[in-house]
Protein backbone atom coordinates (compact mmCIF):
# COMPACT_ATOMS: atom_id res chain seq x y z
CA UNK A 1 0.00 0.00 0.00
CA UNK A 2 1.70 3.37 -0.33
CA UNK A 3 1.75 6.23 1.47
CA UNK A 4 0.97 9.38 1.49
CA UNK A 5 4.67 9.96 2.44
CA UNK A 6 5.48 8.35 -1.00
CA UNK A 7 2.93 10.66 -2.76
CA UNK A 8 3.85 13.60 -1.25
CA UNK A 9 7.21 12.80 -1.90
CA UNK A 10 6.54 12.42 -5.66
CA UNK A 11 4.76 16.11 -5.42
CA UNK A 12 1.62 17.27 -4.75
CA UNK A 13 1.85 21.05 -5.21
CA UNK A 14 -0.94 22.22 -7.46
CA UNK A 15 -2.32 18.57 -7.92
CA UNK A 16 -5.78 18.13 -7.30
CA UNK A 17 -5.71 15.68 -4.00
CA UNK A 18 -9.84 13.32 -3.51
CA UNK A 19 -9.07 12.60 -0.25
CA UNK A 20 -12.17 10.30 0.89
CA UNK A 21 -12.72 10.64 4.32
CA UNK A 22 -15.41 9.53 6.84
CA UNK A 23 -17.10 12.23 8.18
CA UNK A 24 -19.91 10.39 9.17
CA UNK A 25 -20.90 12.03 12.51
CA UNK A 26 -23.93 12.00 14.74
CA UNK A 27 -25.93 15.05 14.28
CA UNK A 28 -28.45 16.39 16.56
CA UNK A 29 -30.40 18.65 13.75
CA UNK A 30 -27.21 20.62 12.39
CA UNK A 31 -25.18 20.22 15.94
CA UNK A 32 -22.29 17.64 15.72
CA UNK A 33 -22.70 15.77 18.36
CA UNK A 34 -18.86 14.22 18.50
CA UNK A 35 -16.44 15.70 16.29
CA UNK A 36 -13.90 12.65 16.61
CA UNK A 37 -14.01 11.68 12.49
CA UNK A 38 -13.37 14.93 11.29
CA UNK A 39 -10.58 15.50 14.44
CA UNK A 40 -9.25 12.10 13.07
CA UNK A 41 -8.48 12.74 9.58
CA UNK A 42 -6.94 16.35 10.02
CA UNK A 43 -3.53 15.38 9.96
CA UNK A 44 -3.86 13.86 6.27
CA UNK A 45 -5.61 17.05 5.20
CA UNK A 46 -3.35 19.48 6.92
CA UNK A 47 -0.12 17.36 5.63
CA UNK A 48 -1.67 17.61 1.99
CA UNK A 49 -2.59 21.41 2.32
CA UNK A 50 0.70 22.54 3.57
CA UNK A 51 2.54 20.41 0.53
CA UNK A 52 0.63 23.05 -1.96
CA UNK A 53 -2.43 20.14 -2.78
CA UNK A 54 -5.37 21.09 -3.67
CA UNK A 55 -8.09 19.17 -1.43
CA UNK A 56 -11.01 18.16 -2.39
CA UNK A 57 -12.57 16.06 0.97
CA UNK A 58 -15.40 13.95 0.45
CA UNK A 59 -17.58 11.60 2.41
CA UNK A 60 -21.15 9.80 3.37
CA UNK A 61 -23.09 11.32 5.96
CA UNK A 62 -26.09 8.47 7.23
CA UNK A 63 -28.22 6.76 4.81
CA UNK A 64 -29.93 8.98 2.60
CA UNK A 65 -32.05 7.59 -0.20
CA UNK A 66 -29.31 8.45 -3.21
CA UNK A 67 -30.87 12.07 -3.94
CA UNK A 68 -29.83 15.23 -1.97
CA UNK A 69 -32.04 15.54 1.59
CA UNK A 70 -30.68 18.75 3.22
CA UNK A 71 -31.52 16.70 6.47
CA UNK A 72 -27.97 14.34 5.58
CA UNK A 73 -26.34 17.46 4.32
CA UNK A 74 -22.46 17.79 5.00
CA UNK A 75 -22.41 21.39 5.32
CA UNK A 76 -22.12 21.51 9.62
CA UNK A 77 -19.14 18.64 9.05
CA UNK A 78 -16.93 21.16 6.42
CA UNK A 79 -18.12 24.34 9.06
CA UNK A 80 -16.30 21.89 11.48
CA UNK A 81 -13.23 20.55 9.20
CA UNK A 82 -12.69 24.45 8.53
CA UNK A 83 -12.89 25.29 12.23
CA UNK A 84 -10.63 22.80 13.46
CA UNK A 85 -7.83 23.17 10.31
CA UNK A 86 -7.94 27.48 10.97
CA UNK A 87 -8.61 27.75 7.78
CA UNK A 88 -11.49 28.45 5.30
CA UNK A 89 -12.98 25.85 3.50
CA UNK A 90 -14.73 26.00 0.51
CA UNK A 91 -18.66 24.30 0.16
CA UNK A 92 -19.85 22.50 -2.90
CA UNK A 93 -23.79 21.79 -2.48
CA UNK A 94 -23.59 19.09 -5.01
CA UNK A 95 -21.29 16.14 -5.65
CA UNK A 96 -20.53 16.20 -9.44
CA UNK A 97 -22.64 18.90 -10.45
CA UNK A 98 -21.77 22.46 -11.50
CA UNK A 99 -20.86 23.45 -7.66
CA UNK A 100 -18.77 20.80 -7.22
CA UNK A 101 -16.89 21.38 -10.80
CA UNK A 102 -16.78 25.31 -10.01
CA UNK A 103 -15.19 25.00 -6.71
CA UNK A 104 -12.81 23.06 -7.19
CA UNK A 105 -11.67 24.72 -10.13
CA UNK A 106 -11.56 28.21 -7.52
CA UNK A 107 -9.31 26.12 -5.41
CA UNK A 108 -6.01 27.74 -5.27
CA UNK A 109 -2.65 25.35 -3.66
CA UNK A 110 -2.90 24.87 -0.08
CA UNK A 111 -6.74 25.52 -0.66
CA UNK A 112 -9.51 23.10 1.27
CA UNK A 113 -13.06 21.88 -0.57
CA UNK A 114 -15.51 19.82 0.96
CA UNK A 115 -18.18 18.19 -1.29
CA UNK A 116 -21.88 17.21 -0.61
CA UNK A 117 -22.94 14.24 0.75
CA UNK A 118 -21.69 11.18 -1.95
CA UNK A 119 -24.89 9.43 -1.11
CA UNK A 120 -26.91 11.82 -2.52
CA UNK A 121 -25.89 10.26 -6.00
CA UNK A 122 -27.35 6.79 -6.50
CA UNK A 123 -24.24 5.00 -7.92
CA UNK A 124 -21.88 5.93 -4.73
CA UNK A 125 -24.18 2.53 -3.00
CA UNK A 126 -25.23 1.20 -6.39
CA UNK A 127 -24.89 -2.67 -6.11
CA UNK A 128 -24.18 -2.65 -10.39
CA UNK A 129 -20.96 -2.22 -11.24
CA UNK A 130 -21.54 0.04 -14.14
CA UNK A 131 -23.26 2.46 -11.93
CA UNK A 132 -20.89 2.73 -9.79
CA UNK A 133 -17.90 3.06 -12.07
CA UNK A 134 -20.65 5.85 -14.05
CA UNK A 135 -20.26 7.95 -11.13
CA UNK A 136 -16.49 6.92 -9.76
CA UNK A 137 -15.74 7.93 -13.62
CA UNK A 138 -17.34 11.88 -12.89
CA UNK A 139 -15.07 11.78 -9.14
CA UNK A 140 -12.40 10.75 -11.04
CA UNK A 141 -12.62 14.07 -13.32
CA UNK A 142 -12.58 16.21 -10.37
CA UNK A 143 -9.01 15.08 -9.18
CA UNK A 144 -6.21 14.16 -9.97
CA UNK A 145 -4.72 11.72 -7.05
CA UNK A 146 -7.10 9.95 -5.12
CA UNK A 147 -5.71 9.31 -0.92
CA UNK A 148 -8.26 6.61 0.79
CA UNK A 149 -8.69 7.95 4.69
CA UNK A 150 -12.49 7.02 5.40
CA UNK A 151 -11.86 4.30 7.94
CA UNK A 152 -15.00 3.72 8.69
CA UNK A 153 -16.40 3.15 5.44
CA UNK A 154 -13.29 0.79 4.24
CA UNK A 155 -16.43 -2.51 4.41
CA UNK A 156 -18.37 -0.99 1.88
CA UNK A 157 -18.02 -1.23 -1.96
CA UNK A 158 -18.93 1.66 -2.55
CA UNK A 159 -17.72 4.01 -5.40
CA UNK A 160 -15.41 6.57 -3.88
CA UNK A 161 -14.56 3.70 -1.87
CA UNK A 162 -13.50 0.86 -3.90
CA UNK A 163 -13.91 2.54 -7.61
CA UNK A 164 -12.67 5.67 -7.29
CA UNK A 165 -9.33 4.72 -6.35
CA UNK A 166 -8.80 2.09 -9.51
CA UNK A 167 -8.99 5.39 -11.35
CA UNK A 168 -6.40 7.29 -10.24
CA UNK A 169 -3.49 7.30 -9.18
CA UNK A 170 -3.96 6.65 -5.27
CA UNK A 171 -2.76 6.23 -1.35
CA UNK A 172 -3.70 5.64 2.05
CA UNK A 173 -4.05 8.31 4.21
CA UNK A 174 -2.43 8.93 8.10
CA UNK A 175 -6.01 7.77 9.54
CA UNK A 176 -5.72 4.46 7.84
CA UNK A 177 -2.31 3.27 8.29
CA UNK A 178 -2.63 3.97 11.95
CA UNK A 179 -6.10 2.00 12.05
CA UNK A 180 -4.70 -0.78 10.05
CA UNK A 181 -1.14 -0.99 12.38
CA UNK A 182 -3.60 -1.24 15.97
CA UNK A 183 -5.87 -3.68 13.62
CA UNK A 184 -2.95 -6.01 13.31
CA UNK A 185 -2.08 -5.99 16.66
CA UNK A 186 -4.84 -7.73 17.50
CA UNK A 187 -4.80 -9.95 14.47
CA UNK A 188 -1.13 -11.14 13.81
CA UNK A 189 0.54 -11.02 17.29
CA UNK A 190 -1.65 -10.89 20.21
CA UNK A 191 -0.84 -10.45 23.56
CA UNK A 192 -2.21 -12.57 26.06
CA UNK A 193 -4.33 -12.94 27.86
CA UNK A 194 -6.90 -10.94 24.69
CA UNK A 195 -10.21 -9.88 26.19
CA UNK A 196 -13.04 -8.57 23.97
CA UNK A 197 -15.87 -6.60 25.57
CA UNK A 198 -19.06 -7.05 22.93
CA UNK A 199 -21.91 -4.39 23.81
CA UNK A 200 -24.56 -2.63 21.29
CA UNK A 201 -28.11 -3.74 20.42
CA UNK A 202 -28.24 -6.90 17.76
CA UNK A 203 -26.38 -10.09 18.89
CA UNK A 204 -26.57 -10.71 14.87
CA UNK A 205 -24.65 -7.83 14.28
CA UNK A 206 -21.82 -9.35 16.22
CA UNK A 207 -22.37 -13.23 15.42
CA UNK A 208 -19.50 -13.04 12.86
CA UNK A 209 -17.11 -11.61 14.61
CA UNK A 210 -17.77 -13.68 17.84
CA UNK A 211 -16.75 -16.82 15.96
CA UNK A 212 -13.68 -15.58 14.66
CA UNK A 213 -12.94 -14.54 18.20
CA UNK A 214 -14.01 -18.26 19.52
CA UNK A 215 -10.56 -19.24 17.67
CA UNK A 216 -8.61 -16.18 18.70
CA UNK A 217 -9.59 -14.75 22.06
CA UNK A 218 -9.33 -15.75 25.76
CA UNK A 219 -12.11 -14.47 27.30
CA UNK A 220 -15.15 -12.73 25.91
CA UNK A 221 -17.69 -10.30 27.81
CA UNK A 222 -20.68 -9.71 26.47
CA UNK A 223 -23.64 -6.71 27.90
CA UNK A 224 -25.66 -4.66 25.75
CA UNK A 225 -29.18 -5.69 24.41
CA UNK A 226 -27.14 -8.53 22.87
CA UNK A 227 -26.78 -9.56 26.21
CA UNK A 228 -30.20 -10.64 26.41
CA UNK A 229 -30.31 -12.86 23.72
CA UNK A 230 -27.57 -15.01 25.40
CA UNK A 231 -29.26 -14.85 28.63
CA UNK A 232 -32.23 -16.44 27.00
CA UNK A 233 -30.33 -18.85 25.65
CA UNK A 234 -29.04 -20.49 28.90
CA UNK A 235 -32.29 -20.37 29.65
CA UNK A 236 -33.31 -17.01 31.75
CA UNK A 237 -36.38 -15.10 32.06
CA UNK A 238 -35.44 -11.64 30.04
CA UNK A 239 -38.74 -9.76 30.60
CA UNK A 240 -39.72 -6.90 27.88
CA UNK A 241 -35.91 -6.81 27.27
CA UNK A 242 -34.87 -6.89 23.89
CA UNK A 243 -34.29 -10.25 22.28
CA UNK A 244 -33.72 -11.94 18.48
CA UNK A 245 -34.94 -15.48 19.41
CA UNK A 246 -34.00 -16.37 15.88
CA UNK A 247 -30.55 -16.35 17.10
CA UNK A 248 -31.11 -18.13 20.27
CA UNK A 249 -29.72 -21.27 18.54
CA UNK A 250 -26.81 -19.81 17.46
CA UNK A 251 -25.86 -18.19 20.84
CA UNK A 252 -26.13 -21.95 22.06
CA UNK A 253 -23.98 -22.98 19.44
CA UNK A 254 -21.13 -20.83 20.48
CA UNK A 255 -21.41 -20.93 23.86
CA UNK A 256 -21.09 -24.57 23.59
CA UNK A 257 -18.14 -24.15 21.25
CA UNK A 258 -16.44 -21.78 24.14
CA UNK A 259 -16.81 -24.41 27.00
CA UNK A 260 -15.20 -26.63 24.79
CA UNK A 261 -12.12 -24.39 23.46
CA UNK A 262 -11.97 -23.02 27.29
CA UNK A 263 -13.24 -19.57 25.94
CA UNK A 264 -14.62 -18.09 28.67
CA UNK A 265 -17.64 -16.26 28.25
CA UNK A 266 -18.68 -13.63 30.48
CA UNK A 267 -22.15 -12.52 30.89
CA UNK A 268 -24.01 -9.65 33.31
CA UNK A 269 -24.82 -10.91 36.29
CA UNK A 270 -27.16 -8.33 37.56
CA UNK A 271 -28.97 -5.48 34.51
CA UNK A 272 -30.77 -2.18 35.27
CA UNK A 273 -34.04 -2.15 34.21
CA UNK A 274 -37.26 0.03 33.88
CA UNK A 275 -40.91 -0.54 32.78
CA UNK A 276 -40.13 1.63 29.59
CA UNK A 277 -37.49 2.35 27.47
CA UNK A 278 -36.44 5.99 28.76
CA UNK A 279 -36.94 9.72 27.08
CA UNK A 280 -33.43 10.35 25.49
CA UNK A 281 -34.40 14.09 24.85
CA UNK A 282 -35.21 15.05 28.14
CA UNK A 283 -32.92 12.50 30.22
CA UNK A 284 -36.10 12.60 32.69
CA UNK A 285 -35.38 10.33 35.39
CA UNK A 286 -37.12 7.00 34.72
CA UNK A 287 -37.38 5.21 37.46
CA UNK A 288 -35.05 2.34 37.08
CA UNK A 289 -34.19 -0.41 39.62
CA UNK A 290 -31.25 -2.71 39.46
CA UNK A 291 -32.34 -6.90 39.52
CA UNK A 292 -30.28 -10.11 39.03
CA UNK A 293 -29.69 -11.34 35.08
CA UNK A 294 -31.31 -14.89 36.15
CA UNK A 295 -34.75 -13.31 37.28
CA UNK A 296 -35.93 -10.57 35.02
CA UNK A 297 -39.46 -9.58 35.94
CA UNK A 298 -42.04 -9.72 33.29
CA UNK A 299 -42.95 -6.11 31.91
CA UNK A 300 -39.56 -5.09 33.13
CA UNK A 301 -36.87 -4.39 30.20
CA UNK A 302 -33.26 -4.28 30.64
CA UNK A 303 -31.41 -1.11 29.60
CA UNK A 304 -27.87 -1.66 31.47
CA UNK A 305 -25.87 -4.32 32.83
CA UNK A 306 -25.65 -3.75 36.81
CA UNK A 307 -23.59 -2.53 39.07
CA UNK A 308 -22.17 -5.98 40.13
CA UNK A 309 -21.64 -6.67 35.94
CA UNK A 310 -19.72 -3.86 35.97
CA UNK A 311 -17.48 -5.24 38.95
CA UNK A 312 -17.40 -8.50 37.22
CA UNK A 313 -15.98 -7.46 33.47
CA UNK A 314 -13.52 -5.13 35.14
CA UNK A 315 -12.09 -7.64 37.20
CA UNK A 316 -12.01 -9.92 33.40
CA UNK A 317 -10.15 -6.87 32.17
CA UNK A 318 -7.80 -6.01 35.06
CA UNK A 319 -4.55 -8.63 33.76
CA UNK A 320 -5.77 -8.47 30.19
CA UNK A 321 -2.68 -8.06 28.13
CA UNK A 322 -5.21 -6.93 24.97
CA UNK A 323 -8.34 -5.91 24.99
CA UNK A 324 -11.07 -4.61 22.21
CA UNK A 325 -14.12 -3.53 23.09
CA UNK A 326 -16.88 -2.78 20.70
CA UNK A 327 -20.67 -1.54 21.66
CA UNK A 328 -22.40 0.36 24.28
CA UNK A 329 -23.43 -2.25 27.63
CA UNK A 330 -26.41 0.26 27.65
CA UNK A 331 -28.87 3.13 26.53
CA UNK A 332 -25.56 5.46 27.46
CA UNK A 333 -27.27 8.39 26.35
CA UNK A 334 -29.25 8.28 29.39
CA UNK A 335 -28.13 8.91 32.69
CA UNK A 336 -29.85 6.22 34.31
CA UNK A 337 -27.65 3.83 31.96
CA UNK A 338 -24.61 5.13 31.06
CA UNK A 339 -22.88 3.14 34.56
CA UNK A 340 -22.50 0.08 32.60
CA UNK A 341 -20.48 1.64 29.60
CA UNK A 342 -18.86 3.66 32.01
CA UNK A 343 -17.13 0.86 34.03
CA UNK A 344 -16.24 -0.65 31.01
CA UNK A 345 -14.70 2.66 29.68
CA UNK A 346 -12.40 2.69 33.44
CA UNK A 347 -11.90 -0.31 33.33
CA UNK A 348 -9.96 -0.45 29.95
CA UNK A 349 -7.78 2.80 31.46
CA UNK A 350 -7.23 0.98 34.26
CA UNK A 351 -6.16 -1.91 32.29
CA UNK A 352 -2.27 -2.02 32.09
CA UNK A 353 -2.71 -3.97 28.56
CA UNK A 354 -3.14 -2.74 25.06
CA UNK A 355 -6.51 -1.23 24.69
CA UNK A 356 -8.68 -0.48 21.55
CA UNK A 357 -11.98 1.11 21.38
CA UNK A 358 -13.65 -0.07 18.40
CA UNK A 359 -15.30 2.50 16.29
CA UNK A 360 -19.21 3.91 15.89
CA UNK A 361 -21.40 4.23 19.37
CA UNK A 362 -18.86 2.87 21.44
CA UNK A 363 -16.16 5.64 20.30
CA UNK A 364 -18.97 8.10 20.94
CA UNK A 365 -19.72 7.10 24.37
CA UNK A 366 -16.34 7.75 25.87
CA UNK A 367 -16.06 10.83 24.88
CA UNK A 368 -19.67 12.05 25.30
CA UNK A 369 -19.19 10.46 29.01
CA UNK A 370 -16.03 12.97 29.00
CA UNK A 371 -13.07 10.35 29.56
CA UNK A 372 -9.95 11.75 28.54
CA UNK A 373 -9.21 10.09 24.51
CA UNK A 374 -5.53 9.59 25.38
CA UNK A 375 -6.18 7.53 28.21
CA UNK A 376 -7.22 4.33 25.67
CA UNK A 377 -4.35 2.58 23.55
CA UNK A 378 -6.27 3.65 20.37
CA UNK A 379 -9.82 4.88 19.64
CA UNK A 380 -11.09 3.49 16.51
CA UNK A 381 -13.23 5.30 13.88
CA UNK A 382 -14.70 2.28 12.22
CA UNK A 383 -17.21 -0.05 13.88
CA UNK A 384 -18.76 -2.08 11.05
CA UNK A 385 -14.85 -2.05 9.30
CA UNK A 386 -13.35 -3.03 12.36
CA UNK A 387 -15.38 -5.97 13.22
CA UNK A 388 -15.10 -6.99 9.72
CA UNK A 389 -11.68 -6.91 9.41
CA UNK A 390 -11.59 -8.67 12.81
CA UNK A 391 -13.72 -11.40 11.20
CA UNK A 392 -11.09 -11.86 8.26
CA UNK A 393 -12.58 -10.29 5.69
CA UNK A 394 -11.10 -8.56 2.50
CA UNK A 395 -12.42 -4.97 3.06
CA UNK A 396 -13.05 -3.59 -0.10
CA UNK A 397 -11.61 -0.13 0.46
CA UNK A 398 -8.21 -1.47 1.84
CA UNK A 399 -7.88 -3.84 -1.29
CA UNK A 400 -8.22 -1.38 -3.59
CA UNK A 401 -5.63 0.68 -2.13
CA UNK A 402 -2.85 -2.00 -2.33
CA UNK A 403 -0.49 -1.51 -5.50
C1 LIG B 1 -20.14 4.04 10.08
O1 LIG B 1 -20.75 4.91 10.69
O2 LIG B 1 -19.91 2.90 10.56
C2 LIG B 1 -19.52 4.38 8.76
O3 LIG B 1 -19.53 5.75 8.52
C3 LIG B 1 -20.18 3.62 7.66
O4 LIG B 1 -21.52 4.02 7.57
P1 LIG B 1 -22.62 3.03 6.93
O5 LIG B 1 -22.80 1.91 7.93
O6 LIG B 1 -23.86 3.85 6.76
O7 LIG B 1 -22.07 2.53 5.64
Amino acid sequence: MKTIEQLIAAGVAGKRVFVRADLNVPLDGTTITDDGRIRAVLPTIAELAEAGARVIVASHLGRPKGAPDPAFSLAPAAARLGELLGREVAFATDTVGESAAATVAALADGEVAVIENLRFNPGETSKDDAERGAFADRLAGLADLYVGDGFGAVHRKHASVYDLPARLPHAAGRLIATEVGVLRKLTDDVRRPYAVVLGGAKVSDKLAVIDHLLERADRILIGGGMAFTFLKAQGHDVGGSLLQEDQIPAVQEYLARAEAKGVEFVLPVDVRVAAAFPDLRTKAPSGSEVVAADAIPAGLMGLDIGPESGKLFASKLADAATVFWNGPMGVFEHPDYAGGTRAVAQALIDSPGFTVVGGGDSAAAVRILGFDENAFGHISTGGGASLEYLEGKTLPGLAALED
